[in-house]
């Protein structure tokens, strides 16, 4: 029986919004994210384009990375990782987007960061763009809207090319590109903003149909001319994709649901992959673009640079799957991370009421070698719970349950054979949610002493999780007991 390969990339993911903090330190500039204010289950985050100091905003210090980033790679060797996933903030590097000269002081902070993972033999993963983007380009582009950003996201890239060459093998375009296959996606995956005078809700910030596939297609264009640099320049260099890979069942065996499922994952998890793994758009596009009245401009190059610009590998996050009834017949709906759906009666769900599905994540990996062929990662997986600190510690069973589960489903999917580079997940250590911009969804093997209310001193604690997690490691997935 197969099992996980010698050289498996076992490891643990950030975003640099997430976790950096510092949000306006060494020459940094105003990133999207820096605008959003704090938020919870119940209290949606929202958007003042001018700070407002009746607001916290959980990026300005997020979990202090950019203070603690020596003591956290520290424990992620101890750990064992293999790989460290994570971003860097392109505010960091050309603080508004649009500069002449990158911002050395932010290239400096990340150099660091990559010496002190060579330190402990972890190969770092890097989202070029990970749900940060300058404000700057916001501004006066309106994200990728505007065919400008591809230049200015491929300066951002050659810089970073260059000055990491050596230091970093592996690196991810966008994250979770298929963010703009909804209304609200291209705020936070592309920058588009066009309202700056007031505070906005997360609706307000949806765009129409035109302007999230356009954008989206300004950025698989980026996404195909920055794989195409290291490909042409950087032949050490292995680029992958990243999409949120969300599964949709039919709700029963109604052929009229079955045919709704089958839309449903073409368009959240196949459109992006499809154009960034083949190299062009699939065959239903056109029919898809017509049903919304969409006409995508397309520059008499663009079809070739796709063709040119295919991914070496595929990078997903995973947490759970949905259901698709058109019928009416289950009207109860569930909660994700990007895209909601109907309820699925034989799965429990996380607090957050993301639905926990371990064996999805072994017919998702089938799904996708099957279509694709190309080596497979993981970078997100993981369970957002409330931890509680006692003693020291956390005692998360509840997240090593889930991990267990999932690590089970990614050993039958190898078993299965699928070719699978790496299991990274969310997150390595707490941080800020994405999705409800509070501190009280914790994911981390590693927890940060920093509440929504403003209290904690970012005192960093080794979970119950991060002792098992050294223990998957060391034995290359065979123990997964606690
Ligand atoms: C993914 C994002 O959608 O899910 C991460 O890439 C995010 O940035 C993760 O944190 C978990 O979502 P959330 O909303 O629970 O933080």
């Amino acid at each position: 029986m197969k099992s996980f390969p010698k050289d498996f990339l076992w490891g643990g993911a950030t975003s640099s919004n997430q976790i950096e903090g510092a949000w306006n330190v060494d020459g940094r500039g105003v990133s999207i994210n820096d605008i959003v204010t704090s938020g919870s289950k119940t209290k949606p985050k929202i958007v003042t384009p001018i700070k407002n100091s009746n607001y916290s905003y959980p990026s300005e210090d997020a979990s202090k990375f950019y203070e603690y980033y020596k003591e956290d790679i520290k424990m992620f060797g101890e750990m064992g990782f293999k790989c460290y996933r994570m971003s860097i903030s392109w505010s960091r590097i050309f603080p508004n987007g649009d500069e002449k000269e990158p911002n050395e002081k932010g290239l400096e902070f990340y150099d660091k960061v990559f010496d002190e993972c060579k330190k402990y033999g972890i190969e770092p993963m890097v989202t070029i763009s990970h749900f940060d983007i300058p404000l700057g380009i916001s501004k006066k582009y309106c994200g990728f809207l505007s065919r400008e950003t591809i230049n200015l996201y491929m300066n951002y890239v050659k810089v970073i090319f260059e000055r990491y060459k050596n230091k970093v093998k592996y690196w991810l375009t966008f994250n979770e590109i298929n963010c703009s296959m909804m209304a609200l996606g291209p705020f936070i995956c592309q920058g588009q903003m066009k309202v700056f005078d007031r505070e906005l809700n997360a609706r307000e910030l949806a765009v129409s149909d035109q302007d999230r596939l356009q954008g989206l297609h300004h950025q698989l264009i980026a996404s195909a001319l920055c794989v195409k640099l290291a490909h042409d320049k950087y032949p050490r260099f292995k680029v992958g994709n990243m999409t949120s890979i969300f599964h949709s069942y039919p709700y029963n065996c109604d052929p009229v649901n079955q045919i709704a499922s089958q839309q449903r994952n073409r368009e959240n998890n196949y459109y992006c992959t499809d154009v960034q793994v083949k190299g062009h758009y699939p065959y239903w596009a056109k029919s898809y673009w017509e049903k919304l009245n969409v006409n995508i401009k397309f520059e008499k190059d663009d079809l070739e640079i796709l063709k040119q610009g295919c991914v070496d590998f595929i990078s997903f996050s995973y947490y759970m799957t949905s259901v698709v009834d058109i019928t009416g017949a289950n009207n109860d709906k569930t909660n994700a991370n990007l895209f909601q759906g109907t309820k699925n009666p034989f799965l429990k769900s996380s607090e957050w009421g993301w639905q926990i599905d371990p064996i999805g994540l072994r017919f998702v990996l089938n799904e996708l070698y099957d279509r694709y062929n190309v080596p497979l990662m993981i970078v997100e997986n993981g369970l957002g719970a409330i931890d509680k600190l006692e003693n020291g510690t956390v005692n998360d069973t509840y997240r090593i349950q889930y991990l267990k589960e999932h690590i089970k489903a990614l050993k039958l999917a190898i078993e299965d054979g699928v070719d699978l580079m790496g299991y990274s997940t969310w997150s390595a250590i707490d941080l800020v949610s994405a999705s409800t911009g509070e501190y009280a969804k914790r994911y981390g093997f590693i927890y940060v002493d920093r509440n929504d209310d403003g209290t904690g001193d970012f005192k960093r604690y080794k979970k119950k999780s991060f002792d098992w997690y050294k223990k998957v490691i060391a034995s290359n997935g065979e123990d997964l007991e606690d």
